[in-house]
């Protein structure tokens, strides 16, 4: 049986992690990413990790024509898994077109080609950003989808969008999305993580920079929320869970076991945690007491985000099994090795 697979943005934060997955669930992994938030480098860790070869091919998927040339090469593989995205929420406030631009256009040629040479299966990496400021409390696949609070958000809800059209009309491609809560963590090897680059937007790796010396001090951001201590509450996953759920995900589509041409699964665990939970589980862990400081808090933020995990339970057999104590025990190897050994 023929088991490749496309993975876009592969050399990514998820994408790395899926990949890795993927290969030891026997897949054979083509990779396409444009190295804009990526490095190299990673493609040496997952052989290292995995002891298996990926396919590699640097590709822009804004560009229609190199995206086509990229996906005729690879016209036998059985699904795309679909990471590629600019995703830094700031970022795309302050630079709206460069987020709908990037985003859209790479969905766009990847369901053009990948439908054109005869690739049916393709899976969204999706986020929990697109039920905008919840109405209720957890979050279901069936909460209202809102506005996302940024453009990075919308694009999210577009694509999602895009997607359901594109099945309506073509009965032989099957998708399924996948929105994330907030992912966290790294590989167990330490060999793998989370690398943004310049300024980290996100709160795991600002914690780890700053125990690292590389950051001055933790902000906190608002301690007047009405949740379990003031701080917001989030639905923390990690990220080696989290990438499991695709091969899962997969397996449905691969065996045509999907009951609608697009489904959606909430990929969480279901729990929340606080900004300070998450920075107490971090000194616990660390044996360090971290530098921060409670300020006002930042535009956009909501409350309390959190997921119900039934559906993916039900249809995947999929639950993340990791607590947030191995999310940032695995982080804090991540930026320890990193920072050391500069790997
Ligand atoms: N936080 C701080 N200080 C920081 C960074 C974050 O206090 O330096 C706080 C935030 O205020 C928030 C919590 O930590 O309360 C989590 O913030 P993150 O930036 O890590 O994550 P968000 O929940 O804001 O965003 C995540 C994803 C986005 C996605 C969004 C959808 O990173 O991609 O969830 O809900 F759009």
């Amino acid at each position: 049986m023929n088991k490749k697979i496309i993975v876009t943005g592969g050399l990514g934060y998820i994408g790395s992690h899926t990949t890795i997955e993927l290969i030891q669930n026997n897949f054979q992994v083509v990779v396409f990413d444009d190295l804009s938030n990526s490095s190299q480098k990673t493609i040496a860790r997952i052989e290292t990790i995995t002891g298996e070869k990926i396919i590699f091919e640097k590709v822009d998927l804004k560009n229609e024509i190199r995206t086509g040339q990229e996906f005729s090469k690879h016209k036998d593989a059985l699904a795309v898994i679909h990471f590629a995205a600019h995703k830094a929420v700031n970022e795309s406030v302050k630079n709206p077109l460069n987020y709908y631009q990037n985003n859209l256009f790479a969905i766009l040629n990847t369901l053009k080609w990948q439908y054109e040479l005869g690739i049916k299966n393709f899976i969204f990496s999706s986020s929990a950003a697109v039920y905008g400021s919840p109405e209720s409390l957890p979050i279901s696949e069936n909460n209202k989808i809102q506005r996302p609070l940024s453009p990075y958000g919308n694009t999210k809800k577009i694509s999602e969008e895009i997607i359901e059209d594109f099945t309506k009309i073509n009965s032989d491609f099957s998708a399924i999305s996948l929105r994330y809560f907030n992912p966290i963590g790294a590989h167990d090897s330490g060999k793998i993580g989370e690398l943004p680059k310049g300024i980290p937007n996100n709160l795991m790796p600002y914690i780890t920079q700053t125990a690292s010396g590389v950051r001055e001090k933790l902000k906190v951001f608002g301690n007047d929320y009405p949740t379990k201590d003031g701080t917001p509450v989030r639905d923390y996953i990690h990220v080696v869970d989290l990438a499991k759920a695709h091969i899962k995900a997969l397996t449905r589509l691969i065996e045509n076991k999907q009951e609608k041409p697009l489904e959606i699964y909430n990929l969480g665990t279901g729990n929340g945690f606080s900004v300070l939970e998450v920075i107490k589980s971090f000194e616990r862990i660390s044996g360090l007491k971290l530098n921060y400081e409670i300020v006002t808090r930042r535009e956009g933020d909501v409350p309390e985000l959190f997921a119900t995990t039934d559906l993916a339970f039900k249809k995947l057999g999929w639950k993340a099994e990791l607590g947030l104590d191995e999310m940032v025990k695995s982080a804090w190897k991540w930026e320890q090795n990193y920072r050391n050994h500069n790997i």
